[in-house]
């Protein structure tokens, strides 16, 4: 490889499973463009070396996963609003020689839904399942199209509770069996939890309940087609499953590493699936 490639990677422990060198590999290939993108075992201890040798190293950025979400927000020089919103850096890169941390998170549910229900921003109630890292960026994105109610329920309420305090107006903590009542007032259900993954039990919420226009979607994406928009699609709703915001998150850093801006294809889902 010629001097001039750049070079990007996804940082993690364990590291293994991650997809994103698949996708990055696959725009590479397609786009024409000599560089690499590389899957890299880091352990926690060994994190902060590791960002700070990056330039050193030759990296134009990468990708951060868990468990260095968190310690990447901590550590960057520069960081940008969605990161500073969600608390977590899941993408880096050099601008005038400093290392920023961005979350592309947010970015990757909201085009998802753009590309496969473009309605989806028209409505202004939320339910959203889960409290963890996936629904702070979540309820981000939610907050920014201008969602007005948004429910947070969780088996943990405390938790629901903590994120529902930190965005503050609009948002509201219930525990997970408090789901039902608010199901027929609610425009779009995301589940952010892993239940419904292959192997996982089904999150329990009957989504037969909801408006007729209501869409779900989830971020689960093993099966593509989880029981909950199985359930979803039987009674005659939109469905969005979980695969296109795995791909439309990996598309910003993609193009400040490389300097093309990819676009999700049918082809990339198949091969990623
Ligand atoms: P992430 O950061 O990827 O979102 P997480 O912080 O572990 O992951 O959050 C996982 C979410 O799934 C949480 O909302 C969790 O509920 P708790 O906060 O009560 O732990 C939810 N979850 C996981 N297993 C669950 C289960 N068996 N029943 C109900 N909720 C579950």
């Amino acid at each position: 490889m010629a001097e001039t490639a750049k070079k990007a990677f996804v940082c993690g422990h364990p590291i293994a499973h991650s997809r994103s060198p698949k996708i990055h590999g696959f725009w590479l290939k397609q786009y024409g463009i000599e560089g690499s993108y590389t899957a890299i075992d880091v352990a926690p201890d060994a994190f902060g070396d590791f960002l700070k040798a990056l330039a050193a190293d030759g990296f134009a950025g990468g990708n951060v996963t868990i468990p260095h979400k968190e310690a990447a927000f901590r550590l960057v020089e520069k960081r940008d609003a969605a990161a500073q919103a969600i608390g977590a850096v899941n993408t880096l890169w050099f601008e005038n020689g400093r290392l920023w941390g961005g979350n592309t998170d947010a970015y990757g549910f909201a085009a998802n839904l753009d590309e496969r229900a473009p309605d989806w921003d028209k409505a202004d109630t939320a339910l959203v399942l889960g409290a963890g890292g996936a629904a702070r960026a979540i309820i981000h994105a939610l907050k920014e199209r201008g969602f007005k109610q948004i429910r947070i329920v969780n088996r943990t309420v405390e938790r629901a509770e903590a994120l529902a305090d930190q965005f503050g107006k609009g948002v509201s903590a219930h525990p997970l069996a408090a789901s039902g009542e608010f199901l027929p007032e609610t425009g779009l259900l995301i589940n952010t939890t892993s239940l419904g993954m292959h192997g996982n039990m089904e999150i329990p919420v009957d989504p037969s309940a909801l408006p007729d226009d209501a869409t779900v979607t989830d971020i689960v994406y093993v099966p593509l087609e989880t029981p909950l928009l199985a359930a979803a699609r039987a009674r005659g709703l939109k469905t969005v499953d979980g695969l296109g915001m795995l791909l439309h998150q990996a598309v910003p850093g993609f193009e400040r590493w490389f300097g093309v801006k990819p676009t999700v294809t049918r082809e990339l889902r198949d091969m990623i699936v």
